[in-house]
């Protein structure tokens, strides 16, 4: 997308909770939504309509492991870290994840299917492991259910 079209869709989107007191949080997650990711661009945008610094804004941006500064993959994938996940063995499935995948948090794999995400509870602890798959989370995650998701994701677009 040119950069013009893409500023003045980041702007579009943004606009809508300017002039709402907290509004930085849900313009960043409507930008998201709509993108994918927060695109460098909307960094001076939203500074601008929410008359903040580039830096404050770079630095929300920062803070929620939520927002995605490049696309993401085709699918994303995202593992729980808290503690009853934990407690169930996520730090071994988070390891396996990472080396089956080949990627860290935040990272996509060369082919562009898979986007490996850290999640804080995703409500399904009586189910951990847990980990979300394209936004639906599934329980009982061990490394040969975790293979089987990231095979058949490949399979799909
Ligand atoms: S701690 Fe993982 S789903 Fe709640």
């Amino acid at each position: 997308m040119p950069d013009a079209a893409l500023n003045e869709q980041i702007r579009r989107i943004a606009a809508d909770h300017a002039g709402q007191p907290g509004g930085v949080l849900p313009a960043l997650h409507a930008v998201q939504a709509r993108l994918g990711h927060v695109p460098a661009e909307a960094t001076a945008i939203l500074a601008e309509l929410f008359n903040l610094s580039r830096a404050e804004i770079h630095g929300v941006v920062g803070f929620y492991h939520d927002f995605r500064r490049t696309p993401p993959g085709r699918h994303v994938v995202k593992l729980c870290r808290a503690e009853a996940c934990q407690s169930m063995g996520a730090r071994g499935l988070e390891a396996h994840a990472k080396a089956t995948t080949g990627i860290g948090f935040g990272a996509t794999t060369d082919d562009g299917a898979l986007t490996l995400e850290a999640v804080y509870c995703l409500g399904a602890c009586a189910a951990a492991p847990a980990v979300m798959v394209d936004g639906e989370p599934v329980g009982r995650v061990d490394a040969a259910r975790f293979d089987r998701i990231v095979a058949e994701l490949r399979r799909t677009r």
